[in-house]
């Protein structure tokens, strides 16, 4: 298979693009952080799928991080995730050095007010300084949100950036990162993006835990913990469409079964699968259970959907 092109710059990625447009070709998208696995293995081979030519993109985003995160020890394995891109017949790569306007500080930048890593130009003093970002109001709030604030606001900038640049007529997204997802699909629909955005179902561990770059990070002793967690969310869809349990009885139970587990919970909600709001009442209602929780200092998202008989 042959290897797909690298672009380090906008102007080169956007050049190829627009190439492969004026052939008459259509673009598949897979933006990602890199260390790859089938997770995103399964978002390029979509792409293939459903599009002419694949784009993928490595950027591990600073705008997403806040300062006490894992942005400095995030995994990198960039020579490996060009061969397994290579394999799924990636046309082109996009790994730019750094997406963001700042004199001085290339490695991440200082804090700003809410945290992140990414500081506007008062803040900074410096007038070249990025200062423009998207946001999604309440889609925006509560689940992951609330222990990540500053954590949509980069996705949305970075991912609009992005898709300036590689101008994609599909985008692919897992649902692992459900209410990223969601964020993402609001965002194009209310500012008129042309992008098709494309939700891909979780792929998994054969242990049944949610592939993710971060279970690299994970110790023996906490990834073999972390199994609670696919575990607790499986028993509770089962409990939820078997016994028609209420809102509450699952949080409890799952919450209880992570930290029975080892883990330490930073939420568990029962959501309206599409406007993410708490549900009470799940009878007839498209359901998802979302979880975040600690193994160690690494942070794992989870969740299942389902509709409640
Ligand atoms: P990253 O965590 O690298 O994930 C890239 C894409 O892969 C996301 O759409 C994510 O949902 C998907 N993905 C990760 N694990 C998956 C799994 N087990 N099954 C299916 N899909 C999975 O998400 C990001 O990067 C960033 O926030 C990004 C969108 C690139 C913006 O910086």
């Amino acid at each position: 298979m042959a290897s797909p092109q690298v672009f380090k710059e906008v102007v080169d990625m956007r050049a190829f693009s627009r190439e492969q447009r004026r052939e008459g070709k259509t673009i598949g998208f897979v933006p990602t952080m890199g260390y790859l696995h089938e997770g995103h293995m399964s978002l390029v081979q979509a792409a293939r799928q459903q599009c002419d030519v694949v784009v993928a993109s490595i950027y591990i985003n600073p705008t997403q991080f806040s300062k006490n995160e894992d942005f400095g020890v995030y995994p990198r394995s960039e020579a490996e995730d060009l061969r397994k891109l290579a394999e799924a017949g990636c046309a082109a790569v996009f790994m730019p050095a750094s997406l963001y306007h700042q004199s001085g500080s290339s490695s991440g930048g200082s804090s700003s007010a809410d945290g992140s890593m990414v500081v506007g130009a008062a803040e900074a003093g410096d007038p070249d300084a990025h200062e423009t970002w998207v946001s999604v109001d309440h889609l925006s709030q509560g689940l992951c949100a609330k222990s990540r604030p500053h954590f949509f606001k980069g996705v949305c900038t970075v991912v609009t950036k992005l898709f300036h640049i590689v101008e994609p007529d599909a985008a692919f997204f897992g649902r692992k990162d459900y209410q990223q997802w969601r964020v993402i699909e609001r965002m194009v629909r209310d500012l008129d993006m042309a992008v098709r955005v494309v939700g891909m179902p979780i792929q998994r561990e054969a242990d049944g835990l949610a592939m993710s770059s971060r279970n690299a990070m994970l110790s023996t002793e906490d990834r073999q913990r972390s199994l609670c967690i696919s575990r607790a969310l499986t028993e509770a869809r089962e409990h939820a469409v078997a016994q028609a349990a209420d809102a509450a009885t699952l949080q409890q139970q799952v919450a209880a079964a992570i930290a029975a587990g080892g883990g330490r919970v930073d939420y568990v909600e029962v959501v309206d699968a599409q406007s993410l709001q708490p549900l009470q009442e799940l009878p007839g209602r498209q359901v998802l259970i979302a979880v975040a929780a600690f193994f160690g200092k690494v942070r794992l998202i989870d969740n299942v959907d389902f509709e409640a008989p």
